[in-house]
């Protein structure tokens, strides 16, 4: 054991008791490489972050200009910042009528507390209704409205009033009524496994909220930004929410979260109280820079339309006795097989051949392909023959 691994295992607040603990010393593109000179091709992209590759030139140049500038210089919402009020602009211009206004905060969790907290402010009811199975974060709301009971038992008590129902189940929508504050949903849940609704369950779905005054909230922290073939996963079914929350790859790679409404109803942070929600270093200079930059990277390198052909070579090339089934959008993907210890054995063999993937929260008997958008199709072909392999074996 190094000094630097032993002072990792020591030093450093763990996760779990078995880390991969890869020390990485590179990253580029698809690749990461570690002190030895390894080399890795990165089907994880840093879990569905690193959408426009590792150290994308146009997003480090984007980083660097904006360090000459400023970094830090008040708590959000004060000064006009240009980075946050360009990307901002940019951002809703891309998004239906109705999502104009955006809320940048740190993290995905912290963007789902926002929206949260902003439902209840619009509705002036409580319920909240997510679905069984979602992951929407880790502090003390979005685990509350975390489908995944053997994560939150610890922490209780949670938010009172949290309902749950069957993503794309049959119709529950009975238990969302005039009670209720916002369905909270991934409109592709990603640690359920990758799970594709039917666009009819989520039109439904848009319906029974209309009918009721509930909001619809999706939290589009894993699917935005391309990582489905589209720019945002709304698009593949038409539906669009009351708010919409961002996270991952919204930062280009540096850490940053998002809530997006009306800008009627995100005024109603501003006042009674005043200060309705606030956050030290929400909107930094340099996510906003280095987000605005990998946005552009995505639309001029025509990524999206990469995602969804490199996702459809993997679907033609992943065959195999093993593998049940290879679901999900674009580059979003859980390979199925027979159990969790297979999936164990096939995710550390093909680590050990220089192929980096992983697992789900809420789906052992999966692994996840979510690689840079970047991939091309002779990636593609080698990761898919280091898994087969490793299935072989
Ligand atoms: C769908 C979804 N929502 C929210 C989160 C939480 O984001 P963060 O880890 O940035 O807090 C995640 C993280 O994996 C996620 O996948």
């Amino acid at each position: 054991m190094t000094d630097l691994s032993k002072a990792f295992l020591e030093h450093l607040g763990q996760t779990s008791p078995h880390p991969l603990a890869l020390d990485i010393v590179h990253a580029e593109d698809c690749y990461l490489t570690d002190r030895n000179g390894k080399r890795y091709l990165d089907l994880v992209a840093g879990l569905a972050v690193n959408n426009t590759g590792h150290r994308h030139p146009s997003v480090v140049a984007a980083i660097k200009d904006q360090c000459d500038r400023y970094l830090h210089v008040i708590p959000y919402g004060e000064f006009i910042q240009e980075p946050q009020v360009r990307y901002a602009e940019r951002l809703t211009a891309l998004l239906p009528d109705g999502l104009d206004s955006v809320y940048f905060v740190n993290s995905g969790t912290e963007a789902i507390e926002g929206a949260l907290k902003l439902a209840k402010r619009i509705t002036g009811r409580t319920e909240l209704i997510a679905c069984l199975k979602s992951y929407h974060g880790s502090t003390h709301g979005s685990l509350s409205i975390t489908g995944n009971e053997s994560k939150k038992f610890r922490s209780r008590p949670l938010l009172p009033d949290v309902n749950f129902i069957q993503f794309n189940g049959p119709d529950q929508f009975n238990l969302i009524t005039e009670r209720t504050a916002a369905v909270v949903i991934e409109p592709i849940q990603g640690d359920a496994g990758v799970r594709v609704p039917a666009h009819n369950w989520l039109k439904a779905l848009r319906g029974r909220c209309n009918e009721v005054g509930a909001l619809l909230i999706f939290d589009e922290v894993q699917t935005g930004f391309g990582r489905t073939g589209k720019r945002f996963a709304m698009e593949h079914s038409g539906v669009v929410p009351d708010i919409l929350v961002l996270g991952k790859a919204l930062g280009g790679g540096l850490p940053m979260g998002a809530f997006v409404s009306s800008h009627e109803h995100m005024h109603l942070l501003t006042h009674d109280p005043v200060l309705g929600h606030i956050t030290t270093f929400g909107g930094h200079p340099l996510p906003c820079v280095a987000g605005l930059a990998a946005l552009n990277v995505l639309e001029a390198e025509h990524l999206m339309d990469n995602a969804e052909r490199m996702g459809v070579l993997f679907k033609e090339l992943l065959i195999h006795p093993a593998i049940k089934e290879v679901r999900g959008l674009g580059l979003m993907l859980a390979v199925e097989l027979e159990d969790q210890d297979k999936v164990q054995k096939v995710v550390l063999d093909c680590l050990d051949h220089g192929v980096l993937g992983f697992w789900f929260l809420s789906c052992p008997t999966a692994f996840r392909i979510a690689p840079p958008l970047t991939i091309n199709s002779a990636e593609v072909r080698s990761a898919c023959h280091f898994i087969l392999k490793a299935l072989d074996r």
